[in-house]
């Protein structure tokens, strides 16, 4: 490979951040769940950090947002309820990309999120009526019941205000902070 071959948009900070959305929309990538697979932290009860995997669902690079879906009773709706900050994390290792965004997420839930639950699989549907409901001790394993229930049903959608990206492309390691109030200018770090 000569010096012409080597990827620039890595070293370019509007093509890294318009290579990072793209990463995130869930249809540039296959139906595989790891590859939409994230690390969600929120604020937890005791104001400790808690994550948990999630899939993302959507991406709006215009209005920087991006969409999970869950059952409102998870604990996490309790704490975002509570707080709204969150941070999402991700590692893409088909383009070396680790992406951790921060903002807030605002839980859409009833008529508005009518749509996006009509679009679900009968496979999923259950995941969204666990009783009694998730997190709660149980006296076996199997001592719970899935029923689909269009009220359990929530978006989390986070609004991104920061962007941390790290590419692992060769020959330069990169590093770029994006920020909303700067209008996504970017700024290079030490990676
Ligand atoms: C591969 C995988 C994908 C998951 N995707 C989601 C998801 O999209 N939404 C969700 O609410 N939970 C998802 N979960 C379950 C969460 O990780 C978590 O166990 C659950 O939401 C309860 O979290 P909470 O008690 O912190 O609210 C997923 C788990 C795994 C292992």
């Amino acid at each position: 490979m000569n010096d012409a071959d080597l990827p620039t948009w890595t070293l370019d900070l509007a093509q890294l951040f318009n290579a990072s959305w793209a990463v995130l929309l869930p249809q540039s990538v296959s139906n595989r769940v790891d590859a939409r697979l994230a690390t969600l932290a929120t604020l937890g009860a005791d104001g400790a950090p808690e994550a948990r995997g999630v899939v993302l669902r959507a991406a709006d690079p215009a209005r920087c947002t991006i969409d999970i879906f869950t059952d409102a009773s998870t604990r996490k709706c309790a704490e975002i309820a509570t707080d709204p900050r969150a941070a999402l994390t991700l590692w893409r290792e088909d383009v070396l990309l680790q992406l951790r965004l921060r903002g807030t997420i605002a839980v859409i839930e009833g008529p508005q999120a009518q749509a996006a639950w009509a679009g679900l699989s009968d496979r999923a549907l259950p995941d969204y009526g666990v009783t009694p409901a998730p997190g709660t001790p149980i006296t076996a394993p199997d001592a719970y019941t899935r029923t689909p229930d269009a009220a359990r049903f929530a978006i989390l959608r986070l609004t991104v205000d920061t962007m941390d990206v790290v590419s692992l492309n060769r020959p330069t390691h990169s590093r770029a902070v994006y920020e909303r109030r700067d209008g996504w200018r970017g700024q290079w770090c030490a990676p």
